[in-house]
């Protein structure tokens, strides 16, 4: 064995006063339409959620993180927020909200909502508002309405893209019935963005994070949080050679290094300084975790400085092929970068926006035997782990047909020539008992989003007790990562064991995952656990384990 040459800590070793819950937790993303339905409406909803509850405390999470349940006209499913301190009618009520914050509790499991500060739904009263109001008003100045360009007003203010595709300004018609001014929205044009110029919108989010932090939640997960701050002048982007403006979206996700005069602004700092002192007001380790797409590790680390939120999500594993080398250099990366803000490290494979894993690394059985061996890998890190649920039943990306799609960037592209299926395929309802849809979700028939024909084996009745069931897995990894890596040695080592060979330490804790495509031969020492099955001591491609 060639042990190497990288040897790199994830910051803080363990000290003698208890680390906060959120350090090394393991964190299920619970997608509140399609999780369980409560009242057989074909959509989930919060008595949904507590009810099953117990297949959470059964799977061995730590905490849920709940996606928007607030009301909204669902454009964009939940994160078109038309008020933070309600419920929607569709999913329960605030009392509902309390009840299933309750049972969590009582169930050891901590509780983790979305915040969407970066835009409104335009059903928000604050919009209709400034819709009324006019050019010039104070309405208007909570959101970032400008003059068109050219003769008339006619062109937007500025070259920027939505994320969902084709221009992110829509102009509006004033009260006199002429066309007005135009509103920015890097998003669906449901989506009005926030002015966070304007001091009464930090106000406003400061008493929402209150509201829910004295109705017990742990923590919060800031949707888009390097988009809240524009620069000042909403100056052009200046768009890579060959690129027409509005041609192409502004893509979040697939990150390249180029102007963004939207996303990143050093002044979003201040925000999350703010926040991080009101959650310090409260008892209890209350959390901040961060969605932010930024271009490099490094600028990543600055949301999760110190004074800043607690955590950031780090997609570098998301966003990389299936190969050894390129989850070391993600391992590698992610820790360094770190370091330099001695914060930990959270660790992510899929979610709602993103296809499902299992089908990023080639889909079938070999998806799965893929997945399950990341799955593996990425467990033995120091640091939190986020799930997306459905993962640990082994489902892959679903193909909705085009006539039920719902999501915002399909209906924004398909009359386009560069259509986007969207990521319905991701958000299909879970399969939880029977032989057809909605497959014990709901009521009778398919759910809101379609369910395949073939998921009865994928369900969690199907695999419960099954010992080769990715469920079974899941419970077990998930139980073997709160004996043998949490709380262990903070320092990862990583062992040169050749190009197809993922290969670390953290004392005496070994991982190897095989990326390649013959078997290989396992270090000595006991096995723990594996993704596969092991003959022998030769660990098959695909597959991962841990040993001591
Ligand atoms: C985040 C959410 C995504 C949503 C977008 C706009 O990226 O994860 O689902 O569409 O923000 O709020």
């Amino acid at each position: 064995m060639s042990l190497s040459q990288s040897s790199i800590s994830a910051g803080a070793r363990p000290g003698t006063a208890p680390p906060p819950w959120w350090r090394d937790a393991v964190t299920y993303q619970v997608y509140v339409p399609s999780f369980a339905d409560g009242n057989a409406d074909g959509l989930g909803d919060l008595p949904g959620i507590a009810a099953r509850l117990p297949h959470l405390r059964d799977l061995g999470v730590d905490a849920l993180w709940l996606t928007p349940f607030y009301p909204s006209p669902q454009h964009d499913h939940g994160y078109d927020v038309a008020d933070y301190t309600d419920v929607e009618p569709r999913f329960g009520t605030l009392a509902d909200a309390d009840a299933l914050i309750e049972r969590a509790h009582r169930l050891g499991l901590r509780v983790v909502v979305d915040l969407v500060p970066n835009h409104t739904s335009s059903e928000h009263r604050w919009f209709a508002a400034a819709l009324a109001a006019g050019p010039g008003s104070a309405e208007r100045a909570r959101y970032l309405f400008r003059d068109g360009r050219g003769p008339g007003g006619t062109e937007p203010p500025n070259n920027w893209s939505s994320v969902f595709g084709g221009p992110a300004w829509t102009r509006v018609t004033e009260a006199d019935g002429r066309p007005g001014q135009w509103y920015l929205h890097l998003f669906d044009s449901s989506q009005p963005d926030l002015n966070w110029r304007n001091p009464e919108i930090a106000e406003m989010f400061l008493g929402v994070l209150r509201f829910w932090l004295d109705r017990g939640v742990d923590g919060f997960r800031i949707d888009v949080a390097h988009g809240l701050v524009k620069e000042e002048s909403l100056r052009d982007q200046v768009l890579p050679t060959g690129t027409e403006p509005s041609s192409d979206a502004t893509t979040m996700i697939e990150r390249s290094l180029s102007d963004e005069p939207m996303w990143d602004q050093p002044e979003v700092h201040e925000i999350y300084r703010s926040w991080r002192r009101l959650l310090e007001e409260y008892p209890g380790d209350r959390m901040l975790v961060a969605e932010a797409w930024t271009q490099t590790p490094a600028s990543l680390a600055r949301y999760v400085r110190p004074e800043e939120m607690h955590q950031a999500f780090n997609f570098a594993w998301l966003l990389a092929d299936w190969s050894a080398a390129a989850f070391a250099e993600v391992i590698r990366g992610t820790l360094a970068a770190l370091s330099r803000v001695a914060a930990t490290p959270t660790w992510v494979l899929s979610n709602h926006d993103v296809v499902r894993h299992p089908t990023r690394y080639g889909g079938g059985a070999l998806g799965v035997a893929r997945g399950r061996a990341a799955t593996l890998a990425m467990l033995a890190l120091p640091g939190s782990v986020y799930l997306y649920q459905g993962e640990e039943l082994g489902l892959e990306q679903v193909e909705v047909p085009p006539e039920a799609r719902q999501d915002p960037s399909w209906l924004r592209t398909r009359d386009t020539d560069q259509p986007d299926v969207g990521r319905d395929g991701c958000r299909v309802p879970l399969p939880w008992a029977g032989t057809r849809p909605s497959y014990g979700f709901g009521g009778e028939g398919q759910p809101w989003l379609p369910q395949p024909m073939d998921w009865a084996p994928l369900t969690v009745e199907a695999q419960t007790g099954v010992a080769t069931a990715t469920l079974e897995f899941y419970r077990t990894a998930l139980a073997a990562r709160r004996e043998h890596a949490r709380g262990a040695d903070p320092e990862v080592l990583i062992e040169d064991r050749g190009p197809d060979v993922l290969a670390f330490r953290r004392g005496p804790l070994r991982v190897v995952l095989n990326a390649g495509t013959a078997p290989i031969d396992l270090p000595d020492g006991e096995i723990l656990i594996a993704s596969d099955s092991v003959t022998g001591r030769r660990l098959p491609p695909n597959a991962a384990a841990w040993l001591r």
